[in-house]
């Protein structure tokens, strides 16, 4: 990590290869508008436009590569208009991400089990992903996501290819993030430390930093904190 200061502007982070992917556990958008008195789905309103602002931030920093949680495959344990607000969030986004200045620098993904979102979504995502696959912030989008379904998921795919001799390897390219590199850096923001199903598998040694800023409300120098505890860390990976 270097500080670098920019011609007329504050010092601020920029990142090396030692941290290329940084997920995000974006939590406590309820907990947010319940303490303003005001509807949970308020905050999940406000926590997608504290996204937008983050991921412009990651990639300005140096980041490559952002993985955002926003629906688990346990969230639809919730009650239905909660699922309703959370789904017309994410459906306005993809809808409108065509038109946002983003989609000139930002490579967008989903990853979960789409296959339960209607046709026309999941093409739009599939379109998306496509059309700004050559640009250089590469930002996955986890919903209806679950750690646990996607090793099932990869197993099942790997079984339908007639494997029968798997290794790790194969495992990870039938991951919905295959292509992608492991996280080195997981965030989670709202107070709870733990990883919810996300990314078991990719975060084996991915570096953990939890903050109890709720999501709507996580600054730019929060941010700069968590890369900041990331760089005081020694990574082992086993080793002495
Ligand atoms: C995270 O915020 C967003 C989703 C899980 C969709 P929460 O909605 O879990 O907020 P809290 O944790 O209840 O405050
Ligand atoms: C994790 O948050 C899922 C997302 C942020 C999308 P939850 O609020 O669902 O996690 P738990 O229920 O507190 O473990
Ligand atoms: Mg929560």
């Amino acid at each position: 990590m270097v500080l670098k200061k920019e011609k007329g502007s504050a010092e601020r982070i920029l990142v090396d290869e030692r941290l290329q992917h940084i997920a995000f556990i974006m939590d406590g958008n309820g907990r947010w508008a319940q303490k303003r008195g005001m509807p949970r789905k308020y905050g999940h309103s406000v926590g997608a436009q504290t996204f937008r602002r983050i991921a412009g931030y990651c990639r300005e920093i140096g980041i490559h590569y952002m993985t955002v949680y926003a629906f688990s495959t346990e969230n639809w344990k919730r009650p239905p208009e909660e699922v309703r607000a959370i789904m017309g969030i994410l459906e306005d986004y993809i809808q409108k991400f065509s038109e946002m200045t983003e989609k000139e620098s930002i490579h967008i993904r989903f990853i979960g089990n789409l296959s339960v979102f209607s046709k026309d979504l999941q093409e739009k995502m599939e379109n998306l992903d496509r059309e700004t696959a050559s640009n250089p912030f590469h930002l996955n989008i986890a919903i209806n996501y679950g750690g646990r379904e996607e090793i099932v998921h990869a197993c099942k795919a790997l079984i339908c290819e007639g494997k029968t001799d798997i290794g790790e390897a194969d495992i990870a390219a039938h991951l919905y993030t295959a292509g992608c590199p492991d996280p080195d850096l997981v965030v989670r923001t709202g107070g709870d430390t733990r990883t919810s199903n996300f990314l078991l598998w990719q975060s084996a040694y991915a570096e953990y930093h939890f903050t109890s800023v709720l999501w709507p409300d996580l600054s730019e120098s929060d941010v700069d904190a968590a890369v900041a505890a990331f760089y005081s860390r020694h990574r082992r990976f086993g080793g002495v």
